[in-house]
């Protein structure tokens, strides 16, 4: 029997996203989202699932925090809905939708419960997409003005803030492969917005700071960790562009205020490169306060000959995968806070995304989740591991509280500790919860 034990300050919590759980699209002054447009385009999201209805939290915050109170988490990660905030992008500022997020956040705070605010999870107003989007400069801007309302509305209510999730997805996945909104598949259009997202990162903590508002900001990279199949250099160089893609492309403008030359040269092998303006690098390199690192998993990686945009392969070595596919790979997360703090130092890091995909149903009442079980237990060792190893690890929030619309998978795939049944909307905790609270309680649990 070996006891995992984590430190009393650690902070618990769980994760979820505006357009996956709130539903409620045609209330409250909400305008149009990217989402709405392209989960409405006829063949992008499994079986034509849109975000119309999801878990209807936005009326059914006040069960959610209960359902939070009883699992005994101390933080609650939530994305704001932009287009709640101002529907067009731009303009005039909805004060209905400002009113759902005091509601939340006040509820949260009553309870206890530390509310971890996402500015930005992927809901890009209609409105500025039509103007370019995140390719259009102009997106930066009224970005940094939706952020610096939020600022002011929110001071001292709202102390911990997240600029971007998954910066990755929102360029190179929506952009570059097309599977997310807005569903593009170009190489150069992708590089822009990633470099954008960037530049609105670093403008907004700067606006943050400026404003003096209470509090720590960051962001939320996505990262996944690849071994390299064999000791040839061919596959040790086609694992670090893998990696990199996610890790260093979307750290080192942050940490360093530059790109990794490498991935910069591989990129104008293929015709592409970096829009970078005057004084874009240093307002990107604005010091944060701490990081969010998203993880769920990790792979093998080779060499091979055109394959790809980094001539690279996964190779399937067998892992044991979740019902989306992915490989559970607690090893590569243990890796991957180790590899991150030897590279940029010892930044506070929240685990801001953390779960896995198991597609129980409930019997009798009951939703036997052992896959899940097993996985947040490899994964908090793997977590206990690094911040032995001395990554700065503060906290730990899965993903996510509710099932909810997995993207382009609809509601398909469910990565909660609690079901949510999609015709009923009722909420049944699983038995991943019941693991989850008691971990909480303890502050550590038995291998
Ligand atoms: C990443 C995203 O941030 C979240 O929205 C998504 O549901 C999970 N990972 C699972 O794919």
């Amino acid at each position: 029997m070996t006891i995992i034990q984590f430190p009393k300050e650690m902070i618990w919590g769980a994760a979820t996203a505006s357009y996956q759980i709130e539903g409620a699209a045609n209330e409250g002054g909400r305008g149009v989202s990217i989402w709405d447009t392209f989960s409405k385009t006829p063949g992008k999201v499994y079986n034509g699932d849109n975000g119309d209805v999801a878990c209807d939290s936005y009326h059914r915050y006040e069960e959610d925090i209960e359902i939070m109170k009883d699992l005994g988490i101390t933080a609650y990660r939530f994305s704001v809905a932009w287009p709640r905030i101002f529907p067009n992008g731009t303009g005039e500022v909805n004060s209905e939708g400002l009113a759902y997020y005091h509601a939340l956040v006040d509820k949260l705070n009553e309870a206890g419960i530390e509310p971890l605010c996402t500015l930005y999870h992927w809901d890009l107003p209609q409105a500025l997409q039509d103007q370019g989007g995140w390719d259009n400069r102009a997106t930066i801007d009224a970005f940094v003005r939706y952020a610096e309302t939020m600022f002011n509305e929110f001071d001292g209510k709202i102390t911990k803030w997240l600029t971007f999730n998954e910066p990755w997805c929102v360029s190179y996945l929506s952009n570059y492969i097309g599977a997310h909104a807005p569903g593009y598949t170009d190489l150069q259009l992708a590089t822009n917005v990633a470099h954008h997202l960037h530049v609105a990162h670093g403008k907004t903590v700067k606006k943050f700071r400026d404003l003096g508002t209470t509090g720590e900001i960051g962001y939320a990279p996505n990262v996944e960790w690849n071994e390299p199949f064999s000791n040839e250099q061919e596959d040790i160089d086609a694992c670090a562009r893998a990696n990199a893609f996610f890790i260093e492309w979307f750290f080192e403008p942050v940490f360093k205020g530059t790109y990794p030359q490498f991935m910069v040269d591989w990129f104008k092998e293929k015709g592409v490169t970096v829009p970078i303006l005057d004084g874009d690098m240093e307002i990107i390199s604005q010091p944060i306060d701490f990081l969010g690192i998203n993880y769920y998993t990790g792979s093998v990686s080779r060499y091979k000959e055109n394959e790809g945009l980094f001539d690279h392969e996964r190779v399937d070595q067998g892992y044991e995968k979740t019902d989306i596919g992915w490989n559970v790979y607690p090893e590569g997360f243990y890796k991957v806070l180790c590899y991150i703090t030897e590279q940029y130092g010892q930044v506070p890091i929240y685990i801001t995304e953390n779960g896995s995909c198991y597609n129980d149903e409930p019997v009798d009442g009951r939703v036997h989740d052992q896959g899940r079980i097993d996985y947040l237990k490899q994964h908090l060792t793997a977590l206990n591991r690094a911040m032995n190893s001395g990554v700065n690890i503060k906290g730990y929030l899965t993903w996510s509280l509710l099932d909810n619309f997995e993207w382009a998978e609809g509601y398909n795939m469910r990565f909660g500790i609690v079901h949510v049944n999609y015709r009923t909307l009722e909420r049944t905790k699983k038995e991943s919860f019941y693991w989850y609270k008691q971990a909480i309680q303890n502050g550590w649990f038995n291998l």
